[in-house]
């Protein structure tokens, strides 16, 4: 029982009453509203979930005043710096960081998984070739329950752990054939001796008539890339897929909700949106203009890649990404590149501006990681993609931990309805 007490008082003359205040190990403190209901036949009112934590969990942490992101404790610098992405998923998965021998034999599963059933493949001609990658890749990751049926009890440790390898192992081998899809290329076999990430840029750029070879600096990049969207607690891609799984949907299916959820331009769509954005602007003089129209809100206008519900502070993942989007460029000697060159002036103009200074609205992981990709060659519609790619860890690390929690129940919030009440019907000849 919680020593910390917050009393609700009513002025409609509902008795006053205590609710629970529960601390985390770092963080706010939350007040434990569960009884409410029971107690005082009333609810409390959250759309959007501004005040709202859903569940407890020992993932993830963000403090967006401070700009601080934190997977299991170990800070995203760190992390970006000296991880790779594999060890990063095993982080996320199981609270710590493996041993060599653990390192090893978790590499191994995840290469040994990242074939898909060759009868997928046929999956993808049902989809027209310019289908938006987004709409095969939920279609075919909600397609993997009927391949892999033979691990979906999600009671069981064993599957949900054997589900979590499949999907983190398939996702890259999917996203990639989605991309050859679109391109009308064949589709590329994974190869055992590639890392996670110079297989899914082998799948990518690979083709049949050539040998590929991986270029160190562009796979850092990806791995930086990947490593920075691997989770970010309960945001509303990871909140779907949790609500879904509160249901006891099989993960194929959770996970597929979940790609449908970060698709929206609010949420990863944003990648997309920025490109879109930029080439809109088209040149540095027309960014006093655009920044005119944002402000004035005019026809929704926004400076996509920019704010966020939880920072309030420079996305830590931002500044991250701008390094390795210099880095990127360099390699591929796109130095003085107009894109970046504008980006890099907007963000400027933004940031001294008092619209966006009073409503601390500072650049997100977004506003470059599209620009990383574009320099690698990857087509705009597959930005959201790779972002799904790199949170299909996330995702499955959270729907483990909400399976496992004893607390949990299916998610089913209330509303304040405001519709009509009962009324009669009226025959539709006495209608007017
Ligand atoms: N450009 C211009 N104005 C903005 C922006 C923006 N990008 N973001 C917020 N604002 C304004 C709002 O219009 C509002 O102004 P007002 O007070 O005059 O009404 C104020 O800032 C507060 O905004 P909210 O919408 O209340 O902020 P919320 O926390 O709900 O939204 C969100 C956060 C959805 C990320 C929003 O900032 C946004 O849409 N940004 C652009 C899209 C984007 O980059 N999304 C990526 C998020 S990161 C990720 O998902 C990986």
């Amino acid at each position: 029982m919680s020593e910390k007490l917050a009393t609700l008082s009513f002025s409609d003359g509902t008795p006053s009453v205590d609710f629970p205040i529960y601390s985390g190990t770092v963080g706010p403190d939350v007040v434990d509203v569960r009884a409410l209901y029971a107690k005082t036949g009333k609810f409390t009112f959250d759309p959007g979930f501004m005040s709202t934590a859903s569940c407890r969990s020992n993932i993830t942490y963000i403090d967006g005043d401070k700009g601080i992101l934190m997977y299991r404790g170990y800070p995203i610098e760190q992390l970006a710096e000296n991880s790779d992405f594999l060890e990063v998923a095993y982080l996320i998965l199981n609270g710590e960081l493996p041993n060599a021998a653990q390192k090893k034999e978790f590499d191994d599963t995840v290469t040994k998984h990242t074939m898909v059933h060759e009868q997928l493949s046929f999956f993808f001609r049902g989809f027209r070739r310019d289908a938006h990658p987004m709409a095969v890749l939920v279609g075919v990751v909600g397609a993997l329950s009927a391949f892999y049926h033979d691990a979906l009890n999600i009671n069981d440790p064993r599957d949900r752990e054997i589900s979590a390898y499949r999907l983190i192992a398939k996702l890259p081998t999917i996203t990639a054939m989605t991309y050859k899809y679109s391109m009308g290329q064949p589709f590329m076999y994974p190869k055992n001796e590639l890392s996670y990430v110079e297989n899914f840029l082998y799948m990518m750029f690979g083709t049949p008539c050539e040998e590929w070879k991986p270029n160190p600096v562009l796979t850092r990049a990806v791995e930086r890339i990947l490593i920075l969207h691997a989770d970010h607690e309960q945001n509303a891609s990871t909140s779907t897929v949790r609500l879904a799984g509160s249901t006891g949907a099989n993960p194929f299916a959770c996970i597929a909700a979940g790609i449908a959820s970060l698709w929206g331009p609010a949420h990863g769509g944003a990648n997309e949106a920025v490109l879109k954005m930029l080439d809109e602007i088209g040149d540095v003089k027309n960014i006093p203009a655009f920044i005119k129209r944002v402000k004035e809100k005019d026809g929704h206008a926004m400076l996509m890649g920019f704010g966020h519900r939880v920072y309030k502070n420079y996305d830590p993942r931002a500044k991250l990404i701008q390094q390795t989007c210099h880095e990127v460029l360099a390699e591929l000697k796109l130095k003085d590149n107009k894109l970046i060159e504008l980006a890099m002036a907007l963000e400027k103009v933004a940031l001294e501006d008092d619209y966006f200074i009073q409503r601390k609205l500072y650049p997100n992981v977004d506003f470059y990681s599209g620009i990383v990709y574009k320099a690698l060659g990857i087509p705009v519609s597959m930005f959201t993609a790779i972002f799904a790619l790199a949170r299909t860890t996330g995702w499955i690390a959270q729907w483990k931990e909400l399976i496992g929690d004893t607390e949990q129940k299916i998610g089913r919030p209330r509303q304040l309805f405001v519709g009509a009440t009962k009324r009669d019907f009226v025959p539709l000849a006495k209608r007017k």
